[in-house]
C-alpha cells in the first residue's frame, strides 16, 4: 500500500488516497502530534502523540469490529498510518456522555463527576465557523444533514458503542465518562468513520478520577503525553492477558 495524494488535512490527521486506483474504496489516515483545544484557540504539538493515537484506536476500533459492530477500520499500516475504508462522513459529531463533564457543566449546572442515570446522546453541526453548534434531530433533518433513519441508526450504534467501551474500559480500572463519534455512509450502510483516542474520550482512572486524557491539556495539569501513553500501556497489557 502506497500513499497517494493528500484529500483532507484536519486538526489530528491527514486523510490521503492510496496510489494503486484499484483501490479508491480505501484511504490511509497519518495521525499528527497537533494537539488542540478551544475550537483551535489552544495549540501545541508533543512528539510522539501520532503514535500512541493511532496505537489506540487501531486496538479499539479491532476490539468494536470483533463485537461485530461495522468500523471504517481495516488495519495499521505504520507507527502513524492506518488503512479504512473510503466513506461520505455525515457531518454531525455525536457525543455520549455517562458522567457530567465538560461542557455539560455549565449548560446544565451540574458538578463535574455527576452521574447521570442514563446515557445521553447529543448530536454537534460539524462546522469550524460556527464552532460546531449543539443541534437536535429537527435541526438536522431540516438542513438535510441526515434522514431521520439515520440519526436513528446513529444514535443506537453510538448506544450501543458506549456499552461496549464502558465495559472494556472497566476492565482496565477506568471509567469513561464520555466520547465523541463520527459516522459515515459507504454502500447503504452507517459504520464507525472516526478515531477513538483520548483526544475525543474522556477517560479517568476508577480510584483516584485522575484523567488520561486531553483534559490535562485543556487544563494545563499532569503531562498530556504520559496519560496517553498509560493508556495504551493498560490496553497492551489486556492484550497480553487475552
Ligand atoms: O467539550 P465537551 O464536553 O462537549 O466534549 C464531550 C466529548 O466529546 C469529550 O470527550 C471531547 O473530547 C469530545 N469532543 C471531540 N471533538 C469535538 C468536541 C468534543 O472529540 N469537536
Amino acid at each position: 500500500v502506497t500513499k497517494g495524494s493528500i484529500l483532507y488535512e484536519g486538526k489530528a490527521k491527514k486523510v490521503y488516497s492510496l496510489q494503486n486506483n484499484n483501490h479508491d474504496n480505501q484511504c490511509v489516515l497519518e495521525f499528527k502530534d497537533d494537539l488542540t483545544a478551544f475550537d483551535g484557540n489552544l495549540k501545541d504539538s508533543r512528539d510522539g502523540k501520532g503514535i500512541l493515537n493511532n496505537k489506540i484506536s487501531s486496538q479499539l476500533l479491532n476490539y468494536l469490529e470483533n463485537q461485530g459492530v461495522s468500523t471504517h477500520f481495516i488495519k495499521c499500516l505504520s507507527d502513524r498510518e492506518m488503512l479504512v475504508t473510503k466513506t461520505k462522513i455525515i457531518p454531525i459529531e455525536v457525543v455520549v456522555r455517562n458522567i457530567v463533564a465538560g461542557s455539560l457543566v455549565n449548560r446544565l449546572g451540574l458538578e463535574k463527576g455527576t452521574e447521570l442515570a442514563y446515557p445521553v446522546v447529543e448530536f454537534y453541526y460539524k462546522e469550524d465557523k460556527l464552532k460546531d453548534p449543539l443541534i437536535n434531530e429537527h435541526h438536522a433533518i431540516a438542513i438535510n444533514l441526515a434522514t431521520s433513519y439515520q440519526l436513528k441508526e446513529m444514535s443506537n450504534l453510538a448506544l450501543r458503542i458506549n456499552q461496549l467501551l464502558k465495559q472494556y474500559f472497566y476492565d482496565l480500572n477506568l471509567i469513561l465518562v464520555d466520547f465523541k463519534l463520527e459516522f459515515g455512509r459507504v454502500s447503504g450502510e452507517i459504520i464507525l468513520s472516526d478515531e477513538i483516542t483520548p483526544d475525543t474520550c474522556r477517560l479517568w482512572d476508577k480510584l483516584t478520577k485522575e484523567s488520561l486524557d486531553k483534559d490535562n491539556f485543556r487544563e494545563n495539569k499532569r503531562d498530556v503525553l504520559a496519560g496517553y501513553e498509560e493508556l495504551y500501556q493498560r490496553i497492551q497489557r489486556r492484550l497480553e492477558k487475552d
